[in-house]
């Protein structure tokens, strides 16, 4: 074999290899897309910011700790510049706890010191986060979001109960620590 038929030898090597991996990344490309189209869509829900006040799940009646018909608890929460409605959220400890917030105006977020609590609360969304907290106390809960000059002073606190005083606290199905 001469030297020109071995070089067109490796040349012919070569293209073979480079077709296999653009194929390669093709045919990846077509699963990942396929695999994408065929999954349920992230878990999205929208509210109207505009009307928040006026009807529905985050009216200021409605806001604050709830038990649910069905045994469960749940927070509802709104956040807007520059304070968290309601500004005390009582919980029971130990006990699965949904959060569910929302803003009226720009977007916050928040924290809870001490636990793994962190939400982001978009307006126009509502964000739910599950939770169990596992130790009673006062825990701080600060927005982490740079939303405007009063950021700094936004915050509210987690006040978490044994489950027997957070039913006794319950009034009409509904709880929070606002007051004295
Ligand atoms: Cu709200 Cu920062």
């Amino acid at each position: 074999m001469d030297g020109h038929a071995m070089a067109v030898g490796a040349e012919r090597r070569w293209a073979v290899v480079t077709g296999a991996i653009i194929l390669f990344l093709t045919g990846m490309l077509a699963y990942m897309s396929l695999h994408w189209a065929t999954m349920p869509p992230a878990r999205m829900e929208t509210i109207d910011p505009a009307t928040l006040h006026l009807s529905g799940e985050f009216v200021e009646a409605n806001l604050g700790t709830a038990r649910e018909a069905d045994g469960a608890v749940t927070v509802r929460l709104l956040a807007s510049q520059y304070a968290f409605t309601p500004q005390c959220v009582l919980v029971p400890r130990d006990t699965p706890v949904r959060i569910r917030a929302t803003s009226s105006d720009v977007v916050h977020g928040f924290s809870v010191a001490g636990t793994n609590v962190n939400m982001m609360l978009a307006p126009g969304y509502v964000s739910q986060f599950a939770t169990r907290f596992q130790r009673g106390g006062e825990f701080l809960m600060p927005c982490h979001e740079f939303c405007g000059i009063g950021h700094a002073a936004m915050w509210a606190k987690v006040r978490v109960v044994e489950p027997a005083a957070f039913a006794a606290a319950l009034q009409g199905g509904r709880a929070s620590c606002v007051g004295p």
